[in-house]
C-alpha cells in the first residue's frame, strides 16, 4: 500500500520516544530495557497477534502475510491498538522468538508464542463488571476490577443494583450505606493498584436517574478539585429514554425515585434533578449523562445481554463481563493521499484495505488475549466486541483546510465515519465467511436485517446517500448471514496512542496549538520543550518569525493574534475557539454511524453560565447521542493542559 510506504520510515518525534521509553518499551524483572526502538515494539505486537492465526490455518505463508500487514500498519503508525496491547503483547515471553527475521520464523514459533501466553498478556482497554446487591458480590467486583486495572484496563459499573442508603439489611438488622459509600471502596482499590500498575487506573460509575440516591450520586464529586474526591471515577447518570425525559422536563412533571429492593420512595420534580446535574457539571464537569436505552436500541444482542454501563471514557457500552479491544486509524496521515469519505474515489480501496487489516488484527486480539476472568472470556468470545475508530481528525481537517465548526465539515465527518463503518462491517462479514460467525449470531438482531446505528438523512449530501445505500444493502443482504463481531466501531480518546502517532487525539479538536512541556534531560535537569502544531508551522511557512512563534506559544490559540490572516484563523481552531453547539453537532454526526460510541468532550468557555450548560444538556437529549460529557474551561484546578500564559 502506497500510503504506508510514505510513513513507514518516519521516526516518532522526541516527545513520542520519551513516552515510549517511559511506558511502552519492555523491561526485564530488574527494570533493564529489553527494547529501544519503535521498530522492535511494532514487530513484537504484530508477531504476538498474528500468532493467533494458528487457530485458523497451518499455512505459514498466510500467517506471515498477516504479521507483515500488522507490522506495516503499526510501524507506520497509521493504525495503533490500545495501550494494553502495546504494553502487554509478547510480555514475559521468550525474546528470541520476537528477534527472528520473519523469513526464519516457523509455524512452530507461532504456535510457541500462542501457547506461552500468560496472565501478563492482557490486551484490552475496556471492561464492564457487574455486581449484585450483596457484600459478597460487591467485594468480588472489587477484586475483579483490581485484576483488570493492574494490567491497564479500565472498568465501568452500574451501581443502580445496590439498594439505597438507609434501606434495611436482613442479615444484620442494620441499614444499608448505599451505592456512593461503596464507590469509595472501589476508588481506594484503584488508587492502591495504581502504585504498582501499568498506568493510571480509570473507572466509570453509572446510576439510574430514578434511583433514590441519585442526588447523592450527582453530588458525590461536587467538591472535586481534580485530584481528591472519587478521583478514579467518572460518573454518569443513566437516562434510559432521553426523549421521554425531555418531555417530562417540558411538562414540569414529577419523577418517582424508587428501587425494587427497598421501601424507600421519593417524588421529586424532574426539573430539580436536571438542574442539579447541570449545576454540578458547570462546577466540575461531573456528572455526565448516559443514554443506555439508546445504546441497547443499536446493540444487536440487547434482548439477551443488555449493556449496563460503559468503560471509563464512555466510548464502549458493554454488557456485564463484556470486554473490548480498541484500535485507531490516524486519518491525518491519510488525507493527503486518499480522498476519504468519497465513495467514488479510486483510492477508496486503499482505505478499505487498511480497515480490513485493522479489523482482522482486532479480531485476532480476541484470540491472543488472556482474560482476567473466565466469565469475561466467555462473553467476549461469544460476541467478539472490537472497536475500530479514528484519531487525528483535527489535524486531518487542518490539512484539508476545513474548519471543525462548519456545516460542510460535518458532512465530511459523516461521510468519513460512514465509510469507516461500512468497510469495517464488510471486513467483519468477510472474516465470518472464513472463520465463522460470532457464536451468538443467530440469537442476535443481524439475521433480521438490523442496522446497528441510526445514520443521517440521505438528502444532506450526494456522497452520503451512496454510503447509506451501501450500508442498507449490506445489512439487508450479506450481514443477515455473516458477521464475525457483534460491534466493530468505537472512537477512543487515544490519550496516549495519539501522542505516539504524533497526531491529534480521537475526534477532538486540538486543545492547544502550542504548549510548553518539561522534559528531564540526561543530567537530570528539567528543560522546557516548546511545541507548535507542525501543520500550522507549515501553513505559516516563512512568515513564522521568532516573535510570532513566541506569541503563539504564549496564547495556545491564534484567534487573537493580529498578524495571522483570517483564512488561517478560521481553519486552525482549538477546542476553546469552537462554540459548544458545534462540538455537540460534531458528536451527533459522528455518533450516527457508530455501533458502539465515541469519546467526546463538549468544551465550554470559562464564562459560560449554568443556563448555557443547561441548554447543551437539553439539546443533547434530542440528538443521536449516546451520552454527554462537558467541560468548562478552568473548572478543575488540575486541568491536564493549559497554554503557557495560564501556567
Ligand atoms: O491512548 P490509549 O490507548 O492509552 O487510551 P485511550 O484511548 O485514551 O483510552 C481508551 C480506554 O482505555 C479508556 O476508555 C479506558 O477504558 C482505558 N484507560 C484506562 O483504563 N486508564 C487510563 N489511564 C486511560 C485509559
Amino acid at each position: 500500500m502506497q500510503v504506508i510506504n510514505k510513513w513507514i520510515e518516519k521516526e516518532p518525534s522526541q516527545n513520542a520516544v520519551t513516552i515510549l521509553r517511559d511506558r511502552y518499551f519492555l523491561k526485564d524483572g530488574e527494570g533493564n530495557y529489553l527494547e529501544s526502538t519503535w521498530d522492535e515494539v511494532a514487530k513484537r505486537i504484530a508477531r504476538h497477534v498474528a500468532a493467533a492465526e494458528v487457530n485458523y490455518t497451518n499455512d505459514i505463508e498466510e500467517i506471515k502475510n498477516a504479521e507483515e500487514h500488522f507490522y506495516q500498519l503499526i510501524k507506520s503508525r497509521i493504525f495503533l491498538p490500545n495501550s494494553p496491547t502495546l504494553f502487554n503483547a509478547g510480555k514475559t515471553m521468550d525474546r528470541q522468538l520476537f528477534k527472528k527475521d520473519i523469513e526464519e520464523t516457523t509455524l512452530e514459533d507461532y504456535k510457541t508464542i500462542f501457547d506461552s501466553r500468560t496472565k501478563h498478556n492482557m490486551l484490552s482497554a475496556c471492561f464492564v463488571i457487574p455486581m449484585d446487591d450483596s457484600m459478597n458480590a460487591i467485594f468480588d467486583a472489587v477484586k475483579n476490577a483490581a485484576l483488570i486495572m493492574k494490567y491497564g484496563g479500565g472498568v465501568g459499573y452500574d451501581f443502580s443494583v445496590l439498594r439505597p442508603k438507609g434501606s434495611s439489611i436482613a442479615g444484620t438488622g442494620g441499614k444499608s450505606s448505599g451505592p456512593i459509600s461503596f464507590m469509595h471502596v472501589f476508588n481506594t482499590a484503584a488508587s492502591t493498584i495504581e502504585q504498582g500498575g501499568a498506568r493510571r487506573a480509570a473507572q466509570m460509575a453509572v446510576l439510574r436517574y430514578d434511583h433514590p440516591d441519585v442526588f447523592d450520586f450527582i453530588n458525590s464529586k461536587k467538591d472535586n478539585k481534580g485530584s481528591n474526591v472519587l478521583n478514579y471515577f467518572n460518573i454518569s447518570v443513566n437516562i434510559d429514554n432521553p426523549k421521554k425525559f425531555k418531555k417530562m422536563l417540558e411538562e414540569d412533571g414529577d419523577l418517582t425515585l424508587e428501587h425494587p429492593t427497598s421501601s424507600i420512595k421519593k417524588t421529586i420534580k424532574a426539573n430539580d434533578l436536571m438542574n442539579k446535574m447541570v449545576e454540578n457539571a458547570w462546577k466540575t464537569g461531573d456528572p455526565g449523562m448516559l443514554f443506555l436505552g439508546r445504546h441497547n436500541q443499536y446493540y444487536a444482542m440487547s434482548e439477551h445481554t443488555p449493556v449496563t454501563a460503559t468503560n471509563p471514557c464512555g466510548e464502549e457500552p458493554l454488557p456485564p463481563f463484556g470486554s473490548c479491544n480498541l484500535g485507531s486509524i490516524d486519518v491525518a496521515k491519510l488525507v493527503e493521499d486518499i480522498d476519504l469519505g468519497n465513495p467514488n474515489s479510486e483510492d477508496a480501496s486503499e482505505f478499505q484495505e487498511i480497515v480490513y487489516w485493522a479489523i482482522r488484527f482486532l479480531d485476532d486480539v480476541i484470540e491472543s488475549n488472556i482474560y482476567p476472568l473466565k466469565e469475561i472470556e466467555e462473553i467476549s468470545k461469544k460476541q467478539r466486541f472490537i472497536g475500530l475508530g479514528i484519531m487525528g481528525l483535527a489535524d486531518a481537517l487542518y490539512k484539508k483546510e476545513l474548519p471543525y465548526n462548519s456545516e460542510q465539515t460535518r458532512k465530511f465527518m459523516a461521510k468519513l465515519i460512514a465509510e469507516l463503518a461500512y468497510f469495517s462491517h464488510v471486513a467483519s462479514t468477510e472474516l465470518a465467511k472464513e472463520r465463522g460467525n460470532f457464536p451468538d449470531f443467530q440469537r442476535s438482531k443481524y439475521p433480521n436485517g438490523f442496522i446497528p446505528f441510526p445514520m443521517l438523512d440521505d438528502e444532506i449530501d450526494e456522497d452520503l446517500k451512496v454510503w447509506n445505500q451501501k450500508i442498507r444493502q449490506h445489512f439487508q443482504g450479506e450481514a443477515t448471514k455473516y458477521k464475525r463481531n457483534v460491534q466493530t466501531n468505537t472512537i477512543a480518546p487515544t490519550g496516549s496512542i495519539s501522542n505516539l502517532a504524533d497526531t491529534s487525539s480521537g475526534i477532538e479538536p486540538n486543545f492547544l496549538l502550542s504548549y510548553v512541556r518539561y522534559m528531564t534531560n540526561k543530567e537530570g535537569d528539567r528543560v522546557p520543550l516548546s511545541y507548535i502544531n507542525p501543520i500550522l508551522m507549515e501553513k505559516i511557512g516563512t512568515n513564522m518569525t521568532e516573535e510570532l512563534k513566541a506569541e503563539i506559544i504564549e496564547k495556545g490559540s491564534i484567534q487573537n493574534i493580529e498578524n495571522i490572516p483570517d483564512e488561517i484563523k478560521k481553519i486552525f481552531v482549538t477546542s476553546m475557539d469552537i462554540p459548544p453547539k458545534d462540538h455537540l453537532l460534531a458528536q451527533h454526526v459522528i455518533q450516527s454511524y457508530l455501533d458502539a460510541s465515541c469519546s467526546k468532550t463538549i468544551n465550554m468557555p470559562k464564562s459560560s453560565t449554568i443556563e448555557d450548560v443547561k441548554a447543551i444538556y437539553l439539546q443533547a437529549l434530542e440528538l443521536n447521542l449516546k451520552g454527554l460529557t462537558i467541560y468548562r474551561d478552568g473548572s478543575l484546578e488540575t486541568q491536564v493542559l493549559t497554554s503557557a500564559s495560564k501556567e
